[in-house]
């Protein structure tokens, strides 16, 4: 696991949006793994930002989105399809029919959780998936106690993300109940996972996810599994870290290096 520790949102973001930037031009059809939320937002906005100054071709690059919530229709307001198109795909040169998220009306969900897995495997695999951390150590919508085994699936939603996310409808009725979202084990198989956390407010569950023990309590703990995986902290989220001084060590060696 590797632990890098910035200022502020803006230069974590920074060396995110650097790190796939600096894949897509290895592999210009890279499979990005993408998440939605608060966290991804300014990431998002520094791709844009990359794309529009200095010509970061996504033309072809496939994005699969971590989770979708069940019931709501791929244009609704607070539907993670139309989060991705608002915040992301639009503003850049994206090929729509690459771009995909798990359908939240589908009629037979065991099968959509299928094929969407196939159309990972299909693609070549996941090569950086993006993740944020929920206030209850949730990676996607995999809420505490998940199988850290899991494949994408329907999960019911903890009564904690129903309230974190009740911000983004007219009130926490409105917030539905379930979501299809990858598995633990399909977040696992990508080969390299960068999870964001900004805020004090994630200094906790970050501290545990990074240093505490591996358990399904803590989903985003089974990261500690992956062999590439690195946490993208602001100074508050890295508040209870206890190894600060050591992860501040290894970036600067990894600068040295680059
Ligand atoms: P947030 O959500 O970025 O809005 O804090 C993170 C998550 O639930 O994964």
């Amino acid at each position: 696991m590797t632990v890098i520790v910035q200022p502020t949102i803006a230069e974590a973001a920074r060396v995110a949006a650097q790190k796939i930037a600096q894949a897509m031009r290895k592999k210009p059809n890279l499979v990005l793994g993408l998440a939605t939320g608060s966290t991804p937002l300014r990431l998002y906005e520094e791709l844009i930002r990359l794309h529009k100054e200095t010509g970061l071709d996504f033309s072809r690059v496939t994005t699969f989105n971590l989770d979708e919530y069940l019931g709501l229709p791929p244009d609704h307001p607070a539907s993670y399809r139309r989060f991705m198109q608002d915040n992301f795909f639009s503003k850049i040169n994206l090929n729509p029919n690459h771009t995909f998220v798990p359908d939240g009306l589908t009629q037979d969900i065991t099968r959509h959780c299928r094929e969407y897995e196939a159309l990972i495997k299909s693609c070549g695999g996941i090569d950086i998936q993006v993740l944020g951390i929920g206030s209850d150590g949730h990676i996607g919508f995999n809420e505490p106690t998940s199988s850290l085994a899991s494949r994408t699936r329907d999960k019911a939603l903890a009564e904690q993300t129903r309230r974190d996310n009740a911000r983004f409808f007219a009130s926490l009725d409105e917030v539905p109940h379930g979501c299809i979202t990858m598995g633990i084990g399909t977040i696992l198989e990508s080969r390299k996972c960068l999870l964001l956390a900004f805020g004090q407010n994630k200094a906790r569950v970050v501290a545990e996810a990074v240093e505490g023990p591996v358990t399904s309590m803590i989903p985003a703990s089974a990261l500690q599994f992956h062999a590439d995986a690195s946490f993208i902290v602001d100074e508050p989220a890295a508040a209870n870290l206890k190894l600060r001084a050591y992860y501040d060590q290894a970036f600067a060696n990894e600068l040295l290096g680059s």
